[in-house]
């Protein structure tokens, strides 16, 4: 490996995904290791705080050495080591927290704490090497559901975010009711291939005439609802049909108000980021309406999408090119604001 590249460590332990990569020059993944703790947390159907800091802290140490293994270097290749400080599962987020500072002690290399935003937001820069801000993002993730104007690097505006539930938690907690199984996100994108997504007409819920805010609670009452009259009335349900209703539902909504936002901020371009943007409808219909209006879609590829250390350590480097850097007492914020 060439001594000469600009090689930045990412740590991402946010939630459930323990994760370390290797980036040369900002945006070159020369590893990306995730050790997924999906298995760990499926019987209980959704992430439990206390089990994911355990194996965070026993996955760690080997999810880095097997990130600089497949990178080719070693400890004291090392410029800068970037790690998300939030938001997140604070037990979690602590455990990539104390490792990054040990590690940027014990190397004398400086420290970026990483929002978790923005580092689903940079997995885009990976990807689409000539992507540069000013753009829209849309990020929808199982935490997070932000419209958020790009308009540098390191400069965010939030335009609009759920009120309540993230999509991704609508999709796990849907999927959980018409029991899928957890995560129920590529669950839902599955069962709604073979399913009509006009058998069932949700309603979309688009809150305020211009708003650029969601809501999700509603439809998953909305399943509910439908799921309880039809075992009363003793007609058979069709999970399929019902997937693919809720998911286009939800797609319709998420579409059209990314759409609205960067037409009104007069943007060109849509980065789409975070483990929704792995659905397929949405990737569709949002391409879609994107080629109507003369917007650029970016998308990243779904490793890219799901938590992974590879966006931490990109966004990590652009907040150090502006010369941002953090101190050893940088702490946990779950929940930190962008
Ligand atoms: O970004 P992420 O890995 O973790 C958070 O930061 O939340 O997102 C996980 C979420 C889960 O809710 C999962 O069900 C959802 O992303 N997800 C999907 C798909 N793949 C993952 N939702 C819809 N369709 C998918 N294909
Ligand atoms: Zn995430």
């Amino acid at each position: 490996m060439k001594d000469k590249q600009f090689i930045t460590l990412g740590i991402e332990s946010s939630c459930d995904e323990t994760s370390a990569a290797v980036i040369g020059e900002g945006r070159t993944v020369l590893s990306n290791v995730i050790a997924s703790q999906i298995k760990v947390h499926q019987v209980f159907g959704g992430v439990v705080p206390e089990i994911a800091s355990r194996h965070h802290l026993d996955n760690i140490n080997t999810v880095i050495d097997n990130a600089l293994t497949e990178a080719g270097i070693s400890l004291k290749d090392v410029d800068l080591i970037g790690v998300t400080y939030g938001p997140g599962l604070v037990g979690a987020l602590l455990i990539g927290l104390a490792t990054a500072k040990s590690l940027a002690y014990a190397l004398k290399k400086p420290l970026v704490g990483v929002h978790h935003i923005q580092g689903h937001i940079s997995a885009n820069y990976i990807e689409h090497k000539e992507l540069k801000p000013p753009f829209m993002a849309l990020v929808v993730s199982g935490g997070h559901t932000n419209i958020v104007d790009v308009t540098d690097y390191n400069r965010y505006e939030v335009l609009g975010r759920t009120r309540d539930d993230a999509a991704g938690e609508a999709f796990d907690k849907v999927a959980r009711v018409l029991g899928l199984g957890y995560p129920g996100g590529p669950l839902i994108d599955e069962a709604a291939k073979t399913g009509n997504a006009h058998a069932v007409e949700f309603k979309r819920v688009f809150l305020e005439k211009d708003s650029l805010d969601f809501s999700f609670s509603g439809i998953k009452t909305g399943v509910l609802n439908h799921l309880n009259t039809q075992k009363l009335k003793g007609e058979t349900v069709n999970v399929n049909d019902i997937a693919a209703s809720f998911q286009l539902a939800v797609i319709e909504v998420i579409v059209a108000k990314a759409v609205m936002a960067a037409q009104r901020m007069k943007k060109d371009k849509i980065a789409l980021a975070g483990g929704v943007a792995a659905n397929s409808l949405l990737r569709k219909l949002l391409k879609e309406a994107c080629d109507q209006k003369g917007i650029a879609l970016h998308y990243p590829s779904p490793i890219l999408c799901t938590d992974n250390a590879a966006m931490i350590g990109c966004a990590a480097y652009y907040k150090y090119q502006e010369g941002m850097a953090d101190d050893f007492y940088l702490d946990a914020y779950p929940n930190l604001a962008l």
